[in-house]
């Protein structure tokens, strides 16, 4: 039984934790490079008494105390899942003011994929499953957006902040769906793997002291490259910070950010097209498909 803050992250300090698997470690990995603190297995929640014995508890793998949240990682075979779900379904029922995300093997393997490790990473360019959202669709979808904008930016000049590259599709049809006055700028930041944690690599040309800012993304996974950027800018001293995305993958999120346009929700699928890619390819498709792979 573990009780109290067991392991914390290791800054300078002494052992690194003892991550019962590596997957945990290359969990740890992804979010110190996003600069989001965690503690490994730090509480054990009682979950089931007998004559009033604590006859089991449970204990979520990390605790990020910055957004307030449990993760539970199961990189088990999904036939053994069942239990840790009866374990989760408990906590969450005794403890309602608890948060706790379980990502399973398959969300898991695929979130490592996007930083270019575990099993799947490896996988060939697959080919497109099918067309999630037409041209037509984005293109209706993009235009109410850039009208919902210019109605709540009535007598303002907002500034439009993307997040390169897989922005440069949406940017430039929103910018044209906007009927106010609005400037342009971008922001880069570089991928996990490269040094120590995300750094900006494009920073903002535009003095945004004072002024309306509108993040501009293509898609919210994590929500950990948000998380970062909107703690940045509001170093800079804008008048108002808000979001637009075209795609919300909710399903996904770790870190709570507050969008306050969103295109479309979409599954936990991989996406590709108007922007995103695979490896570099298929961002000139005009569409948003899914891949064939499982990744
Ligand atoms: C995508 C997207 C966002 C980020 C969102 O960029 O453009 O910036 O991922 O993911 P998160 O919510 O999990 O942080 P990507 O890293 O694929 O680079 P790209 O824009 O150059 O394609």
């Amino acid at each position: 039984m573990t009780t109290g803050e067991k392991t914390t992250r290791p800054e300078g300090g002494p052992a690194p934790p003892p991550f019962a698997h590596p997957s945990e470690a290359e969990f740890a990995r992804i979010l110190d490079f996003y600069g989001v603190r965690w503690l490994y297995e730090p509480h054990s929640f009682p979950i089931r008494w007998e004559g009033g014995e604590v006859v089991e508890m449970f204990t979520p793998d990390f605790y990020l105390p910055d957004l307030d949240l449990y993760i539970e990682l199961t990189t088990m075979k999904q036939s053994l899942v069942r239990e840790k779900n009866r374990k989760i379904r408990l906590l969450r029922t005794l403890y309602p003011h608890i948060k706790v995300k379980l990502l399973y093997r398959k969300d898991y393997h695929r979130l490592l994929a996007r930083y270019g490790f575990g099993p799947l990473a490896s996988i060939d360019s697959p080919g497109l499953d099918r067309v999630l959202l037409s041209a037509e669709a984005i293109r209706k979808r993009v235009h109410e957006l850039g009208h919902q904008i210019s109605q709540d930016y009535q007598g303002k000049e907002p500034v439009l902040v993307g997040v390169l590259r897989g922005v440069l599709c949406f940017m430039a049809d929103l910018l044209r769906s906007i009927t106010l006055p609005v400037s342009v700028d971008f922001m880069s930041i570089s991928p996990f793997g490269q040094g120590e944690g995300v750094r900006i690599t494009k920073d903002l040309d535009l003095d945004i002291r004072g002024k309306d800012v509108l993040l501009v993304e293509d898609i919210v996974d994590t929500g950990m490259t948000l998380h970062f950027l909107l703690r940045y800018l509001e170093t800079r001293g804008p008048a108002s910070l808000r979001v637009c995305a075209l795609l919300d993958k909710r399903v996904r999120r770790i870190a709570e950010v507050p969008l306050h346009y969103v295109g479309f929700e979409v599954p936990d699928e991989f996406l590709v097209g108007y922007g995103l890619d695979y490896r570099e390819k298929y961002r000139n498709l005009p569409f948003i498909g899914v891949l064939k792979t499982q990744v």
